[in-house]
Order: structure tokens, then C-alpha cells, then sequence
């Protein structure tokens, strides 16, 4: 069992008081913490607002880690890039990567060499992680699942490509149409050309 969780909620500003938080579920025999490190603004702040907002309190999951070396404690929120992921690790035992993948989806191909160490990796372009989700979508459209379900996905695929926001724009605007079809995805394709 896991919990994931926050350093606190409101104003509340001391170590300890999180410490003893964590302290309870590890007694009770939580398999891993996985802390989101910021605390959550109950009043004033929407969902949305309370990722951002609240400051991000790293130090204190580094902390919490020394505080309870045999328990495993992941860190949350923020982490843009495996460069980052990389540095956390030296103080923690993971890291929990949260928007940044669905917006950037691509960031999880080097996750096995550059985190896991693997040497073997055949690298893996973006056009062939779409070409070979295609089979999924199609099986799905002909279950009746509507294209904006699958593509919302791999809407970010080719983030920072040269005439990426074309092809994002082309499937946005084009797979709510009905009835939208893999022909909007070849069509897209065109803009990657
Ligand atoms: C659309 C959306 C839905 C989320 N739903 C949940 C949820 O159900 N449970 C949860 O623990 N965290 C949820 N989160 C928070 C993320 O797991 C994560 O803690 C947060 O986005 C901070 O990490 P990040 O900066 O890497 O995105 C959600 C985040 C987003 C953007």
C-alpha cells in the first residue's frame, strides 16, 4: 500500500508537524510515500491553482527520507525533465513525474537508458511511437470509442518539433468532428513531412 500526499494544508509551515504524518502511516505499514511537496491551499485556490501556487518544499521530502532511510519515499511535483529526476534521486528513492509526460510524452523514451541504465535500447523515433499506436486506435474506433478519447494522449508527441503546433491543431480541431476517423491522423501526418 501506498499513500501519496502533501506536506501540509494551508499555512501550515513546520517540519515536524509532516514529519509525524509520514511517521503514522509508516507505523501502520505504508509500503512507500509518495509526496507531493507542496502544501495544499484549502481556501482560495482551485485544483489547478493549488499545482502551481503553493511553493515546492523539496528540501523537506529530502528530509523526511533521512528522517526514515528504510522507508521508500518518491518525490512529486515540478520535475520538468530527467536531468531533474536524476538529481532527485540522489537524495530520494523515486520521482513521480505527473503533467509534464502528457504534455511532453516522448520525455518517457529515454527513461530506460538515462534512469534504469539500460544499454541495449534501439532508439525509437516519435513517428514510429505513433505509427505503432495506430493499431490501438483503430481496434478502439471500432469499439465505438470516439478518436478525441485515443489522440488526447499523444497530443503533445512531437512537443518542440519543427511544425508541431500545426499537427496538434489539425487533430484538435478535426477529431471532435463526426464521424472522425484515422483518416485525421494521416492527414495530420502531413504537417510532419
Ligand atoms: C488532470 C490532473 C488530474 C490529477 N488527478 C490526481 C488524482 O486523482 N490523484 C492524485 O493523487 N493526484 C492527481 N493529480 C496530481 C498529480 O498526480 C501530481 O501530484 C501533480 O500534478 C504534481 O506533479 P507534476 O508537477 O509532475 O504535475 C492530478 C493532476 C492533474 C494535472
Amino acid at each position: 500500500m501506498t499513500v501519496k500526499h502533501r506536506t501540509g494544508i494551508d499555512q501550515q509551515d513546520e517540519y515536524d508537524v509532516f514529519r509525524e504524518f509520514a511517521r503514522i502511516q509508516i507505523e501502520a505499514g505504508v509500503d512507500a510515500l509518495i509526496v507531493h511537496a507542496r502544501n495544499a491551499w484549502l481556501q482560495g485556490l482551485s485544483p489547478k491553482q493549488n499545482r502551481d501556487v503553493p511553493p515546492l518544499r523539496y528540501q523537506w521530502v529530502y528530509r523526511l527520507k533521512q528522517d526514515f532511510p528504510d522507508t521508500e519515499i518518491i518525490i512529486n511535483g515540478g520535475i520538468k525533465d530527467l536531468d531533474a529526476a536524476h538529481q532527485h534521486l540522489e537524495l530520494v528513492d523515486g520521482v513521480m513525474l505527473g503533467r509534464e509526460p502528457y504534455q511532453n510524452p516522448y520525455l518517457l523514451h529515454q527513461v530506460d537508458a538515462q534512469i534504469f541504465g539500460a544499454t541495449n535500447q534501439r532508439f525509437i523515433s516519435r513517428f514510429e511511437v505513433l505509427q505503432s499506436y495506430y493499431p490501438y486506435i483503430e481496434a478502439q474506433l471500432e469499439n465505438g470509442q470516439p478518436l478525441t478519447r485515443m489522440v488526447r494522449h499523444i497530443i503533445g508527441l512531437f512537443h518542440g518539433e519543427p511544425n508541431s503546433k500545426q499537427w496538434r491543431r489539425f487533430i484538435s480541431e478535426n477529431a471532435c468532428k463526426k464521424p472522425a476517423g484515422m483518416d485525421v491522423l494521416y492527414q495530420a501526418e502531413q504537417f510532419l513531412n
